[in-house]
């Protein structure tokens, strides 16, 4: 199987967070589970193509998603649509104060393209948390482990 991570990572603690994701869908794959990690700049409608799942880490400023993201959706979404429906997809938002703003947004671009939330994004809110590492490793696991046991 093949995945997709994409993450935003403009500081320490998210480049930290980013490697996490990937450590863990790295732990739970097979023998042949290949997965290709992006910044959202980098993305390009194709690279859903041979995609069996996706996890998306980013956050969000000035109480929205970030642009870099934001930019990728706009770049991306007309060639999305219609194009993976079904497409199990993650996400998690780094985000100091708030959060649900970028939670509903995410949730909607989901729904848009019927890709299919293995559960509902999560927010890392407040202070950086040491903590935050084992909830994006859970989250990387579950869908890697998940898309390879045919449970997604
Ligand atoms: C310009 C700017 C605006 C931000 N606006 C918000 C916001 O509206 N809501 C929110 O939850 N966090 C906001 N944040 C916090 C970020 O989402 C995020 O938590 C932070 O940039 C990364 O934090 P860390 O690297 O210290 O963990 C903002 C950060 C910046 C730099």
């Amino acid at each position: 199987m093949r995945f997709l991570l994409i993450t935003q990572t403009p500081s320490p603690n998210t480049i930290a967070l980013s490697e996490a994701a990937l450590g863990a869908m790295r732990a739970h794959g097979q023998d042949k589970t290949h997965i290709t990690i992006k910044s959202p700049t980098e993305v390009i409608a194709d690279d859903l193509d041979n995609c069996d799942g996706l996890l998306l880490g980013t956050l969000e400023n000035i109480g929205a998603l970030s642009g870099l993201t934001k930019d990728m959706f706009d770049r991306c979404y007309n060639d999305w649509l219609g194009r993976k429906e079904g497409l199990p997809v993650a996400f998690y938002i780094r985000a100091g104060l708030d959060g649900t703003a970028t939670k509903r947004t995410l949730t909607a671009y989901a729904n848009a393209l019927s890709w299919r939330l293995i559960t509902p994004p999560i927010i890392l809110h407040g202070s950086y948390d040491d903590a935050f590492i084992a909830r994006v490793e859970e989250l990387g696991g579950m869908i890697v482990a998940g898309v390879e046991a045919g449970i997604y």
